[in-house]
């Protein structure tokens, strides 16, 4: 591949700090470097409190058993997602309830949250997709006259913000990815960030396997033990230090993104007046941290002609979700409310190109070029 998808950049301290890791001695999780990235978290994000997990997964693991459902519970979230933001509460027992998505920025619609919302609803997950707010305004109202808990999945959002407000500040509980294909990285990593103070002593308590760890070493109590549900979810310091090293570089590593997303852009602007495809839609209220550059095309037979033209010419491009309405365990654990219609278009329309740091001006040129012709056949 002459441009792959996604490689993932080191900003060249990782080994640095992975080495004074090693030479602290402290290696399991809950170090010094942990408390470096949570510290930095929760001043960016304002949240109480930062917990670093093994994923955005773990993540939103920890949500669901903090939301305490009961079987049976339902949990309102969009079809359009990565599997683990409905599994996390089905594990739990509880029902995703399916909502479809807003034509231009590709979120849960606010205005299909209420119809959806039923005795048993207990929670609205939210996925802020490419890094583009949701309209948390409106989604708040509902969640807050229905009593209702927000949870963020901000796998993408990470130094985004909806009406000056960064992504995972809305809910009571977010959750973040640093997986390699994300803006910042740990190789496999997330954080769990709690917003709402009631919910720290317990996220603290299933962080650290159902016991009240971090309170006895805090010498809060003079001996832990196992107090509720957890499990292992705090990833060791290696992956801290990594994470530290990303963190260290967040803005610049942003802003190298957003210099490929606009160029992106620029180049996609002509096919897009011109009604070959159509780019992505940023709401002027929303700050969008480039996480993913992508484009619609006009059906799924030419999106898998452009895939196939892509590859040729040595460009890595990817289609995204399957719809989970869609799925074996979508279909036997949740269910839609109402008609899903713009989730099933877009999902069959959209690829996501090739952006990473490292990436040059002229690889995003000739990507755009293959696009552009594809797009245009035929018209
Ligand atoms: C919206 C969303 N949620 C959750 C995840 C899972 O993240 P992780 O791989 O860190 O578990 C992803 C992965 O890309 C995602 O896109």
């Amino acid at each position: 591949m002459k441009v792959p998808f996604n490689k993932p950049y080191m900003t060249g301290r990782e080994l640095d700090y992975i080495r004074e890791a090693h030479a602290v001695g402290h290696l399991s999780g809950d170090g010094p470097f942990t408390a470096r990235c949570s510290a930095w978290l929760e001043s960016r994000c304002g949240s109480r409190r930062a917990l670093l997990t093994h994923s955005c997964t773990a993540a939103l693991d920890m949500a669901a058993i903090l939301a305490d459902l009961a079987p049976g519970d339902e949990v309102i979230m969009p079809s359009y997602t990565f599997v683990s933001t409905a599994n996390a509460f089905a594990l739990r027992g509880a029902v995703p309830v399916f909502v479809d998505v807003r034509a231009d920025t590709l979120n849960l619609d606010e205005r299909l949250v209420e119809a959806a919302v039923t005795p048993r609803t207990r929670a609205i997950a939210v996925v802020h997709y490419a890094g583009v707010g949701c309209e948390m305004d409106a989604i708040l109202d509902v969640a807050t006259r229905h009593g209702l808990a927000i949870v963020e999945d901000a796998a993408q959002g990470v130094l985004a913000s909806y009406r000056g407000k960064p992504l995972g500040a809305f809910g009571a509980l977010a959750a973040l990815s640093f997986h390699e294909t994300k803006n910042v990285i740990s190789g496999e990593g997330g954080a769990l960030l709690v917003n709402d103070p009631s919910l720290v002593a317990r996220a603290e308590i299933v962080w650290e396997k159902g016991t009240n760890r971090s309170a006895f070493f805090r010498g809060e109590v003079d001996k832990y033990t196992w107090v509720d549900l957890g499990s292992s979810f705090l990833p060791g310091e290696i992956v801290a230090a990594f994470l530290w090293a990303q963190l260290e570089r967040v803005q610049w590593l942003t802003e190298r993104r957003q210099e490929l997303w606009r160029a992106y852009h620029a180049e996609l602007a002509e096919p897009e007046a011109r009604g070959w495809l159509r780019r992505p839609i940023v709401p002027p209220h929303c700050v969008h941290n480039a996480h993913m550059y992508y484009v619609l095309l006009p059906s799924l037979d030419v999106r898998t002609r452009l895939l196939a033209h892509l590859k040729e010419a040595g460009f890595h491009a990817v289609f995204h979700y399957v719809p989970l309405h869609r799925s074996p365990a979508g279909r036997r654990l949740g269910r839609a409310s109402g008609s899903l219609a713009v989730t099933d278009d877009l999902s069959d329309r959209l690829v996501r190109l090739p952006l990473w740091i490292g990436m040059t001006p002229d690889d995003v040129a000739q990507v755009s070029a293959v696009v552009r012709r594809v797009a245009g056949e035929g018209r």
